[in-house]
């Protein structure tokens, strides 16, 4: 085959209701609906060139080649690109983040939203937004959210009948149709030590899961409504909630997991604190230590200066509504 290099851009996601646990784990479809925004500020470049003259796939992140683990798993993306496109070259990946590897952020939804797109144009295939997210998908969950510009809602498709094909994200709402900020402040820069897809899986375990799925679809639709009438007042005390019950499943896992750092209860404490003072803004976190603190464009600069002050917050990050999936000519190699 003639080789061709294609590279893509897409941003990481913060989820507003959160995915976690899948009925089907080798397909990642997940247990519930999920909805996120996706993040201008965090975003990952990639670049795949396919090579009939490669032996294995080469797998370059933030300029190193990749430990076994990452490797793996970005091969399991390309073998599913290959059998789309019915291909057996290998493939040369480059892929970088644009914000501190080290700071615990690293993205799984950017790298497999940004893999995808430029492993899929590299190989001559012109997927639409849906099939590019049910692709995306199995690499990572959350990357199927990060493949539709601004505001996404990723359909889990859990009915006996469902088929794969059926859980895609699509948008609700672009990227300037509302004003918001994730205001992001670390606490811990470790590397996790329990990674999502384990937690995923061990979601099962705990006695409390079923209980969140069963009353999840009320909250789901309340949190959807407030996103579509740009009502931070009503969906913020969601956000939190969802946060709270996505780290009482993993707490109450077995083994448990706990993501938490004492600096992780010290924002949200702070954050609790100052909205009682009449500054609008509600913490939101994935799985790991840091903290998302959602607020109105308006009130940014405010709540950024007050997270700075916090003695246990390393670094602060501000990220406005990201666009979609995008493909690029600023090649990394
Ligand atoms: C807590 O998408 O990272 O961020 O499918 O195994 O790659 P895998 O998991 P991943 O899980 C993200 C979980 C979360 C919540 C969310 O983004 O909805």
């Amino acid at each position: 085959m003639q080789t061709r290099k294609a590279t893509a851009v897409s941003c990481a996601n913060v989820a507003f209701v959160k995915y976690w646990g899948n009925h089907d784990a080798k397909l990642r479809m997940p247990l519930n609906d999920s909805l996120s925004m996706n993040l201008d500020a965090l975003t990952t470049t990639t670049t795949v060139e396919f090579d009939d003259a490669l032996e294995q796939d080469e797998i370059v992140i933030g300029g190193e080649p990749a430990n076994e683990k990452a490797k793996a798993r970005v091969v399991e993306q390309l073998d599913r690109i290959r059998k789309e496109a019915k291909v057996a070259a290998k493939a040369r990946v480059h892929s970088r983040n644009n914000f501190p590897s080290a700071a615990g952020l690293a993205s799984s939804a950017s790298a497999f939203a940004a893999l995808t797109l430029a492993g899929t144009r590299a190989v001559g295939l012109d997927l639409g937004e849906r099939s590019l997210s049910i692709l995306a998908r199995q690499g990572s969950g959350s990357a199927a959210r990060s493949i539709p510009a601004g505001f996404t809602e990723w359909l889990a498709a859990t009915n006996v009948t469902s088929t794969s094909e059926q859980s895609y994200a699509r948008q609700l709402l672009p990227p300037d149709a509302w004003d918001l900020r994730d205001v992001i402040a670390l606490v811990s820069a470790d590397a996790k030590k329990i990674g999502s897809t384990e937690g995923h899986a061990l979601a099962h375990t705990s006695p409390f899961l079923s209980e969140r799925i069963s009353r999840l679809p009320i909250r789901y639709h309340r949190v959807r409504r407030e996103l579509l009438a740009k009502n931070l007042h009503d969906m913020g005390p969601d956000l939190e909630a969802e946060a709270i019950e996505l780290h009482m499943i993993a707490m109450t896992s077995r083994p448990p997991i706990f993501y938490w750092a004492p600096g992780t209860v010290r924002v949200m404490d702070a954050v609790r604190q100052w909205r009682s003072e009449g500054l609008e803004a509600y913490y939101t976190l994935d799985a790991g230590p840091n903290v998302h603190i959602i607020v109105q464009a308006k009130d940014a600069a405010e709540v950024e200066k007050r997270v700075r002050e916090l003695g246990e917050v390393q670094q602060v990050l501000v990220s406005g509504p990201g666009g979609g999936a995008q493909e690029s000519e600023q090649h990394l190699f």
